[in-house]
């Protein structure tokens, strides 16, 4: 691995920035420290334009190269919002607010970006500007979706737009870049089932809504195993149960159901929609009950377009020297798809080695890739708009 002698300097400095923010994780579109920290410290670097609150909670800085002669525009994103999880890795720097934790890294993409920005100010080797997207709400919020709707890409003629997120499980000094699909559309469902509440030990006076509930979260998995062609991907998960009852012995009037689609195919997505309905419904009517369903969408399916990943893998060939490039793409969700459907670009995975799994309470990013995803952004921007 190459890493420049003023990336490795810094690397210390964004490890204590990446666990200030750690201990004081903000969820969607309530990244208001977390973004002011942000903000301040591009102006501190010298950045030529910091503006906040675009796009909500969202930071942009705008960073000039020695010379702009062609009028190339590079955009580089990192996500700052965290996730309603119980944090429980005992760190020093562990979470201060209660019920809330950096569980996916997004401290340390925020805090990489951070650092490639300071040394992009301090160098200015390429010729042309470094937008620095920093965006709220990934986690389910819209965020991208709010910056590009406030204009993101054409107030400062970005011509592509790269990200970056760590990977559990692949090791530290690693890329892995894919070319094409590398995540799934994730979109959000609800379905409220209603009947008739009654004595636990009375069902035959009730309509009972617990029952309903788990024929429909049955019925549901035989869409990918019976509705959609055994070729194409497709995930349907049932994740929450709710009832307005916390007792042994209550029939609840109502249960509340939510879950998850994660596909490839716009059609795939068309279809799982419309039988999530069709059995949720005729299911529930076979009992005498009710089903609602409140299918909510979400970010389309993440695609690398092909040229930028190419150059992101060569860059990341040159700073790390191991680069996947033909691994599974994964049925998790992201919304800076949104961003690659404005604009051609990568979203990178860069080896978090051999943490704990994102999402999960005991997961803390690798203040070891530091140096690592710095170097790619610092790369990345003089090979992309080289001087001369
Ligand atoms: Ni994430």
């Amino acid at each position: 691995m190459v890493v420049r002698n003023r990336i490795a300097e810094m690397a210390s400095e964004v490890a204590e920035w990446r666990r200030d923010f750690h201990a004081h994780p903000e969820l969607r579109f309530e990244e208001h420290r977390t973004a002011a920290r942000v903000a301040e410290l591009l102006r501190e670097f010298g950045c030529d334009e910091v503006i906040e609150g675009f796009g909500g909670t969202g930071v942009v800085g705008v960073i000039h190269g020695s010379k702009d002669s062609k009028g190339r525009v590079l955009g580089y994103r990192a996500d700052m919002d965290a996730l309603p999880i119980i944090e429980a890795t005992g760190l020093d720097h562990a979470s201060t607010n209660p019920g809330k934790m950096h569980a996916c890294g997004h401290d340390g993409h925020t805090s990489m970006l951070l650092g490639a920005a300071k040394y992009l100010c301090e160098t200015r080797g390429f010729d042309g500007k470094v937008v620095l997207v920093f965006q709220p709400a990934e986690e389910g919020g819209g965020g991208a979706r709010a910056m590009l709707d406030a204009g993101l890409m054409e107030r400062w003629g970005v011509q592509e737009i790269y990200g970056m997120h760590n990977w559990p499980g692949m090791a530290v000094g690693e890329f892995g870049v894919r070319s094409g699909p590398l995540l799934a559309s994730a979109d959000k469902f609800e379905i409220t089932v209603r009947g008739k509440g009654g004595h636990g030990a009375m069902p035959h006076q009730a309509v009972d809504t617990t029952l309903v509930a788990a024929q429909i979260v049955v019925a549901l998995q035989s869409i990918a195993s019976r509705n959609v062609h055994p070729l194409r991907n497709v995930v349907v998960s049932v994740c929450a149960l709710h009832t307005e009852t916390e007792t042994y012995n209550v029939i609840p009037d109502s249960v509340h159901m939510m879950g998850t689609v994660r596909t490839y195919d716009k059609e795939v997505q068309a279809l799982v929609q419309e039988r999530i309905g069709a059995l949720a419904q005729s299911t529930a009517a076979a009992y005498g009950a009710e089903a609602e369903l409140n299918y909510l969408g979400g970010p389309p399916a993440l695609i690398n377009h092909e040229a930028e990943a190419d150059l992101a893998a060569q860059v990341a060939q040159e700073v790390a020297g191991v680069v996947h490039r033909d691994f599974d793409p994964s049925m998790g969700g992201e919304d800076f798809a949104e961003m690659l459907e404005a604009r051609p670009g990568c979203y990178l995975l860069i080896g978090n080695g051999d943490s704990a799994a994102l999402h999960n309470p005991k997961y803390e990013f690798n203040d070891e890739a530091i140096p690592v995803g710095v170097s790619w952004y610092a790369e990345m921007a003089e090979k992309r708009m080289p001087l001369g």
